[in-house]
């Protein structure tokens, strides 16, 4: 039925109707929704594709005045139909103002540490990491889920990750992975993969909240999101392909301070700072898979409208080793100072997203993520 009146939406838009009609534009909207963490990097894409699909957004960010949530602002269509909400993952009640009155919530945000910083080891770091990524990621997500259930809220949409599919050392080489794999809680532990650990309790918890409760909760596994950033700050997975460009950390100014917190990290675990900076003038060959940052909000918005939706999707498009990356990107722009030697990677966990698929999602090819990516960070300065 919401997806009928989505084509109807389009259709209406194409032809203008829309934008001559006001009255027909409210008959239209499709309700409330609430998106957590509006102003980061994938969440900024979902806010925009609500808002051009008719639906009135709450948008929680914990700095509605910060100038890094300005872009919301400007999307088409903010000034009628975006409410930004000051809220924290931690803090129960700003959560449930933001969601009271919503049919739906996206969940997307959640703590993302920089995937060039090292796992601390050291007690004070990992505790820090416990309390900065762990907390928020899990606690938060209930407290979003608990908001949800006492708003009776009809779905949820929530953003995890394939961190929470594919950290399983027992799985066998080469095998497909699908929405029935988790991955192992204690390995992310004793490896100390915070990240990992926090999506895959975060989504776990979630899914079982959603079975004691009944409320309704879809799950999005997206693997490395890249594509155009719509936020004036960069993201930890658009510095993977940055890096790539730039060839080296120091030219992003943005992360001079997050340098020195690696490198301060790196001094106290006691590895060699020389040897972390030769780490990143080479890159690791491993195969990354990736999923363009407005395919992922498509793939939300589907598993969001799409009344047959139910438990969790993995969403990923391309497989690409990273010195076939460098070629691909050295074909379009020859100019950048990619880096020359690569060490051999580990094989990377094979992936499938039929069951999304199956759903009606699609995705764009990898060219037109890399060429519009490129593009705004040329445009905003980043390479240069
Ligand atoms: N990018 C990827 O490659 C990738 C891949 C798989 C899954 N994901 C998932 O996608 C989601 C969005 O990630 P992203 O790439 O868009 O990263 P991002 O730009 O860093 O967005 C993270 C968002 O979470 C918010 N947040 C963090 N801690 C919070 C807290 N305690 N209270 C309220 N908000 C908090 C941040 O708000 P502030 O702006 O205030 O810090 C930010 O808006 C995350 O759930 C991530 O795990 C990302």
């Amino acid at each position: 039925m919401e997806y009928g009146t989505r084509h109807l939406y389009h259709f209406l838009a194409q032809t203008k109707a829309v934008t001559t009609v006001p009255g027909l534009e409210m008959a239209l909207e499709k309700g409330r929704v609430c998106v957590t963490g509006a102003g980061g990097y994938l969440a900024s894409w979902v806010v925009k594709l609500l808002l051009s699909n008719g639906y009135f957004v709450h948008g929680t960010v914990r700095e509605p005045r910060d100038e890094k949530n300005a872009h919301l602002y400007k999307l088409d269509k903010a000034s009628e139909s975006l409410k930004l909400f000051k809220a924290d993952l931690l803090d129960y009640d700003s959560l449930y103002s933001a969601i009271v009155g919503c049919k739906g919530v996206f969940h997307v945000a959640s703590p993302v540490p920089s995937t060039t910083v090292p796992n601390p080891e050291a007690s004070m770091l990992k505790f820090r990491y416990i309390v900065e990524v762990l907390e928020p990621a899990v606690k938060g997500t209930l407290n979003v889920l608990k908001a949800c259930h006492e708003a009776k809220v009809k779905r949820v949409a929530f953003v995890s990750s394939v961190s929470a599919v594919c950290m399983n050392p027992k799985w066998p080489k080469g095998k497909v992975m699908d929405e029935t794999c988790w991955s192992d809680k204690d390995y992310c532990r004793t490896t100390k993969n915070w990240y990992c650990l926090s999506k895959t309790e975060a989504e776990s918890e979630a899914l079982e909240f959603a079975k004691r409760t009944g409320l309704d909760v879809v799950t999005i596994c997206p693997t490395t999101v890249l594509g155009p950033l719509l936020q004036s700050t960069v993201n930890a997975s658009s510095l993977i392909l940055i890096k790539l460009l730039t060839g080296c950390l120091w030219t992003l100014s943005r992360h001079e301070l997050n340098c020195i917190r690696v490198c301060i990290h790196v001094l106290l675990c006691g590895r060699g700072l020389a040897e972390f900076l030769m780490s990143l003038r080479f890159d690791e060959n491993k195969v990354r898979q990736i999923v363009d940052v407005r395919d992922v909000a498509e793939a939300l918005l589907l598993a969001y409208e799409m009344p047959e939706a139910e438990g969790r999707y993995i969403c990923t498009a391309h497989s690409i080793r990273a010195r076939d990356l460098v070629d691909k990107l050295k074909s379009i722009y020859p100019d950048y100072d990619y880096p020359k030697s690569f060490t051999e990677g580990e094989e990377e966990a094979m992936l499938s997203s039929e069951k999304l698929h199956r759903l009606g999602w699609s995705y764009r090819p990898f060219e037109e993520t890399l060429i519009d990516s490129v593009e705004i960070y040329r445009k905003a300065g980043i390479l240069n």
